[in-house]
């Protein structure tokens, strides 16, 4: 899956945000298995029910059946690039690895290439439920 392929569905997915609150549009695309899955911001007139796009993209490929993510990219129009919030960076925890390509583009032509591991290097996951399990029982 080529970076541009997958920064192409993210700008695309971004014109499809319904932002009229923030009026700030995000763009997400996750691939996975060879294929792209787009998402957008979408906002509620309830605003703590508000999707991000790099959720809203992670729950399609997942419905689909593509638990495997192997890149993501984020589109923004802001300059530096808008990076995934921390609800976001531990959603792609749950499935990819800290290599995790995170491609960032903005305003001007602005991009940012880095890794989930970078943004966010001490994620939860399910390996830390299964230690915990493991813990012996005090008292
Ligand atoms: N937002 C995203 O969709 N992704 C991000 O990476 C940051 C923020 C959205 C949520 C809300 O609709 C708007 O941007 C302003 O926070």
């Amino acid at each position: 899956m080529s970076r541009a392929s997958l920064v192409g569905a993210a700008r695309r997915a971004r014109q499809r945000a319904h932002a009229p609150y923030s009026r700030f549009r995000v763009g997400a695309a996750v691939s996975s298995g060879g294929r792209i899955f787009p998402g957008a911001n979408v906002e509620n007139a309830s605003f703590g029910l508000t999707l991000c796009a790099e959720r809203v993209a992670v729950a399609r490929a997942v419905a689909e059946g593509s638990r495997r993510i192997e890149a993501v990219a984020v589109a923004s129009g802001t300059a530096p690039p808008t990076p995934p919030c921390g609800m976001c960076l531990q959603t792609l925890v749950e499935f990819a690895g800290p290599e995790l390509p995170v491609v960032l583009v903005g305003a001007r032509g602005t991009k940012v290439e880095t890794t989930l591991g970078a943004l966010l290097p001490r994620g939860f996951s399910r390996r830390h439920l299964s230690r915990g399990r493991r813990l012996p029982r005090r008292g």
